[in-house]
């Protein structure tokens, strides 16, 4: 089974929460990166520490909880390798995965309520990158991160 990383800030900390228990659930390893409260923290430190944690290689996909999923999927955004998916909706977050391999979901606990924040969860995680023409864009974002516009 995959293992998922997640972390939050404090707006997005009870959504993590729920998630985690949600994943352990559905049988997921996680691997949790915080916060552990609600207790007010910066989302920058979580989104990157997710995004290193994948981009490394120790966890399969990542799932990341702030107000909105913005400041989070930029901050993990920065991490070579990564490409995060702010989704408040089931469609995108199944396209984020199928047209551009997202590795990693951002939520929005202010935008989402818990159970649809689960579908949304849900449909990422079982959906697959289908390569192709997809495969080339992808490779074009990667090489113009790597410094190499092709
Ligand atoms: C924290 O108040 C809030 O700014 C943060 O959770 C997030 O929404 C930032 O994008």
């Amino acid at each position: 089974m995959e293992v998922i990383a997640l972390g939050s800030d404090h707006a997005g900390f009870h959504l993590k929460e729920n998630i985690k228990e949600y994943l352990a659930g559905l049988g997921y390893k996680v691997r949790d990166f915080g916060t552990g409260s609600p207790d007010r923290v910066d989302y920058p430190d979580f989104g990157i520490a997710v995004g290193e944690a994948v981009a490394r290689g120790e966890c399969d996909k990542g799932i990341v909880v702030c107000g909105t999923g913005i400041g989070i999927s930029i901050s993990a955004n920065k991490v070579k390798g990564i490409r995060a998916a702010a989704c408040s909706d089931p469609f995108s977050a199944r396209l984020s995965r199928e047209h551009n391999n997202a590795n990693i979901l951002a939520l929005g606990s202010r935008i989402v309520a818990p159970e649809y924040a689960r579908y949304i969860v849900k449909e990422w995680l079982e959906a697959k990158f289908q390569e192709g023409r997809h495969a080339e864009r992808a490779l074009k974002i990667a090489q113009y991160e790597l410094g190499n516009p092709g």
